[in-house]
């Protein structure tokens, strides 16, 4: 069983250095966040003018980078963690060190801002949003993803998931989990009107990964399972938002 940094106190920032190696692995530790980087990406339109900027809040290594290639953004990560960024930059990323709280950018700058798993990872989760909703210019796109605040969520995301070989121990601090009615209501405060839907892999590609996790064998890019939307938001959930003028 892998395990982030067993010295570590859940969700502390330093488990990304000791993590370092697993970012780009398809079936290392982040496996998953490679098929929700994929699944955030479609949500992102093609840019609507030359130039146009979008912000990765808690980039991490920049996962997101391939699924955006040819649509016509700068993509600027923002994030806690160097040795993660170094690998974002490394995948034409331009970095910024720094926290989703307290983001060096000017208002109204972006015209995507993207926060993926994220917003479980910040204690003060309604900080980062009111960031991200500041540097949207008017009319801009907000998409996300996070862990929502239920007991569901708490039993599979951390005491189910953290018993499996390629989840890291420590990784998630379930008391920072996210209700989506919350987050709704307070991006409305910020101006976003946020849709929002569950998510999950797809079952066919989860069990054939399941599969040759358990023989060895690697994962295709390609064959990499799907996420598809979920009944409920009660575990895994995307949103959607677009800034008001
Ligand atoms: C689960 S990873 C997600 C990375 C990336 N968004 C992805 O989906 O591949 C969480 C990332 O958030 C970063 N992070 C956590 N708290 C942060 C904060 N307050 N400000 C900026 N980055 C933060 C961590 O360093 C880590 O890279």
């Amino acid at each position: 069983m892998r395990d982030a940094g067993p010295s570590l106190p859940r969700n502390d920032p330093r488990q990304y250095d000791d993590l370092a190696g697993e970012w780009w692995r398809p079936d290392g530790a982040f496996a998953m966040l490679h098929w929700l980087a994929r699944a955030r990406a479609a949500l992102v339109p093609p840019a609507a003018r030359p130039g146009a900027l979008l912000v990765d809040l808690g980039c991490g290594a920049g996962l997101l980078a391939p699924h955006l290639a040819g649509k016509g953004y700068r993509h600027v990560g923002v994030d806690l963690t160097r040795s993660a960024l170094a690998q974002a930059v490394a995948h034409g990323m331009t970095a910024v060190n720094g926290d989703a709280t307290a983001v060096p950018l000017a208002d109204r700058c972006a015209d995507v801002v993207a926060a993926g798993e994220l917003l479980e990872h910040v204690p003060n989760w309604r900080a980062a949003v009111a960031e991200a909703c500041r540097l949207l210019r008017p009319g801009g796109l907000l998409v996300l993803d996070t862990l929502n605040d239920t007991a569901l969520c708490r039993l599979v995301a951390v005491h189910i998931a953290e018993r499996l070989p390629t989840v890291p121990r420590g990784i998630h601090d379930p008391r920072l989990f996210v209700d989506d009615r919350e987050l709704v209501a307070e991006c409305a405060r910020h101006g976003v009107d946020l849709r929002v839907r569950g998510i999950r892999p797809g079952v066919p590609g989860l069990l054939r990964w399941l599969v040759r996790q358990v023989r060895g064998g690697a994962t295709p890019v390609d064959r990499a399972p799907h996420i598809v939307p979920a009944r409920s938001t009660a575990l895994l959930y995307q949103g959607r938002g677009v800034r008001g003028g």
